[in-house]
């Protein structure tokens, strides 16, 4: 099998037909790492992950999961296949409990099976497994954000979709969910992540792909780019392709 488990080939796709976001897109994603995906505001970065995930329908091009076309696959479906998401933002249901939370999201498991796996979802999670009972908005942020990646863990993915997942969380949590990250990925589950917080995500990723106006405009190893003199000028206006085109040999 192919060790690109996600791969996006000339995709075209957009909010309206006369609205390109993806302009012939092509990128992927390899298994068992960490693929984080960087680049200005509205470079199309949310919009390729909601692609992936079949909230947009592709116009033109090919989405691939483990080597298949899923081109108009639904988000449901996806699930099943083993891909999870989890968006940009607060994604809870605020006023209903940990544990019902955790219930929601293995709404397609078989029922006797639910218990089994959300203790192996808490089991990740000491800090949440001593809160099931409170309400969900009665946790930080960043257990909040830990308890949005247990939740999409119930279904054991295979790729894990998740979108700037360090906002509003202090330097400390975004280590917490990064380190959660890292240690998905090492056990074999593909990430492929949007982050803002550039410096700090390199530090965890093994690639970097940079979009700029819905294309791949760079494509680097993590720590190659880390350790790059022009990153803050990479990210500091959107120059990524014009500095790479002259670096020199
Ligand atoms: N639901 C929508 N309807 C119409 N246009 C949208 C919608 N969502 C996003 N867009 C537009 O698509 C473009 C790309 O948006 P996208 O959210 O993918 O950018 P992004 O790279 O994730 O940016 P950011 O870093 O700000 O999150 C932007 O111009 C945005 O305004
Ligand atoms: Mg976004």
């Amino acid at each position: 099998m192919t060790d690109r488990i996600i791969e996006f080939e000339r995709v075209v796709a957009g909010y309206s037909p006369s609205l390109t976001i993806l302009n012939e897109t092509t990128l992927d994603a390899r298994r068992g790492e960490i693929t984080l995906l960087i680049g200005p505001n509205g470079a199309g970065k949310s919009t390729v992950l909601k692609t992936l995930f079949g909230i947009l329908v592709p116009r033109d091009g090919e989405v691939r999961f483990e080597g298949r076309r899923i081109n108009g696959r639904a988000p449901r479906d996806l699930l099943a296949e083993g891909i999870a998401f989890v968006p940009q933002g607060r994604n809870l249901f605020p006023s209903l409990s940990v544990l019902h939370n955790l219930e929601l999201g293995g709404i397609t498991l078989p029922r006797a099976e639910l218990p089994a796996r959300i203790e192996e979802v808490l089991q990740r999670f000491p800090r949440i497994r001593q809160r099931t009972q409170n309400q969900a908005s009665t946790l930080s942020g960043g257990e909040q954000k830990q308890l949005e990646v247990g939740r999409a863990l119930l279904l054991r993915p295979r790729v894990l979709l998740i979108d700037e997942p360090s906002i509003g969380l202090s330097p400390r949590l975004v280590h917490d969910v990064m380190t959660l990250l890292r240690g998905l990925a090492d056990a074999g589950t593909t990430v492929l992540m949007v982050e803002q917080n550039v410096r700090t995500a390199l530090k965890y990723a093994d690639r970097a792909l940079v979009l700029e106006m819905g294309r791949l405009a760079l494509d680097r190893p993590a720590a190659e780019l880390l350790g790059d003199p022009d990153l803050n000028r990479l990210f500091l206006g959107g120059k990524a392709a014009r500095v790479d085109a002259g670096r020199p040999p």
